[in-house]
């Protein structure tokens, strides 16, 4: 990811202070699951008809924005199929023979997780049609005149692929999804609920209002919840008795600088563009990222959903605009037409 995002406290993107905690508060079944209820639901039932049948899951696809939990529910999935869980990513595989290789050693019903998955290169995402339709794959033995193509049959294996860009998937790779899954941004509510679990694991002492702050400037990401939770207990340990409450949270993330939304800079700067240099709109996404000195995608995948799902910015045929909202939290005034 950019320079930029990589700086960010609230980048939604897993960075390194995450990785030791990410495990210890990833729920491991469906019920622990908070939220998402809608794909939850559906996949329950899913999984509750292949154990009846004793098959395997059909394959599935989850898209949505970095930090909702798309790895989660992969290693969920595998835990209440009671199987084993395969984690690769479409950058790893290089060469169709490594793909080959993996699905190879599964061991029926088991889950390969592909992360990113629209990032896998032609070749190896051509080996994935058969494998995923047929559970075979065509490999070629030998050179030359002697070269001849053998079908491997594999075992009955459950892909799970995610992707941050479903607009990027192929149609026929997405076709051969059974269950294709969009995961949304979180309420404050699941948030709040998100931070009151992850508290206890982290053994820290948090009142409701402290998670209610917490939750609300989360920018509907557990990711960043619980990022912003380890931060703030620290803060609560150095500066306060040792407990989260709202002003312990809120004095926090005003130094974190992220606001009463979960705004952070870029986001408002995103805004304030608009606002004052396009008087408020339309603008073309293009238009805002040469000025902000972003990509386009990143802007369109990272930061323009929750500022869209918050009703900050409004997209229109003829582009973005700022909405009165936009305004009001900038404190800046309406301009007339
Ligand atoms: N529904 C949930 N309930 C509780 N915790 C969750 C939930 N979803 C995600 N988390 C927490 O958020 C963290 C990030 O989730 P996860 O790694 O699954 O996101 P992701 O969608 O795979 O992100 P990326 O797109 O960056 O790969 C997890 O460690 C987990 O602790
Ligand atoms: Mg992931």
């Amino acid at each position: 990811m950019d320079t930029i995002m990589a700086k960010r406290v609230i980048t939604t993107d897993l960075i390194e202070e995450d990785k030791t905690v990410e495990n210890h508060l990833r729920p491991q079944l469906l019920d622990d699951y908070i939220g998402q209820s809608k794909v939850k639901n559906n996949l329950k039932v899913y999984i509750e008809a292949a154990k009846q049948r004793e098959e395997s899951l059909d394959h599935v696809l989850f898209f949505g924005p970095p930090g909702l939990g798309k790895t989660t529910l992969a290693g969920i999935i595998a835990n209440e199929m009671g199987t084993n869980i395969k984690i690769t990513s479409g950058p790893a595989i290089e060469k169709p023979g490594e793909m080959a290789a993996i699905l190879n050693n599964l061991q029926p019903g088991d889950v390969l997780f592909v992360d990113e998955i629209h990032r896998l290169n032609r070749q190896v995402e051509e080996l994935l049609y058969p494998a995923m339709e047929d559970y075979a794959i065509d490999i070629v033995i030998g050179k030359g005149a002697t070269a001849k193509s053998i079908r491997l049959d594999l075992p009955k294996f459950t892909l799970v692929g995610a992707t941050t860009r479903a607009g990027m998937l192929t149609p026929p790779l997405r076709d051969r999804f059974g269950v294709v899954s969009h995961l949304e941004f979180y309420s404050v509510d699941e948030l709040k609920k998100i931070i009151i679990r992850s508290a206890k694991v982290f053994s820290v002492e948090i009142d409701n209002k402290g998670a209610e702050e917490l939750a609300r400037r989360s920018r509907g990401t557990p990711r960043l919840a619980n990022r912003l939770l380890k931060r703030v207990r620290d803060f609560a340990q150095v500066k306060y008795d040792g407990k989260i409450t709202a002003e312990v949270a809120a004095f926090a993330l005003d130094l974190l600088e992220v606001d009463r939304l979960g705004l952070d800079q870029i986001d408002r700067e995103i805004l304030a563009v608009m606002i004052e240099r396009f008087n408020g709109g339309p603008v073309g996404i293009e238009a805002i990222a040469t000025t902000i000195g972003e990509d386009v995608g990143t802007i369109e995948e990272v930061y323009e959903p929750y500022l869209v799902q918050n009703g900050l910015i409004l997209r229109t045929p003829r582009g973005r605009v700022a909405s009165d909202m936009a305004y009001s939290h900038l404190g800046l005034e309406m301009r007339e037409i």
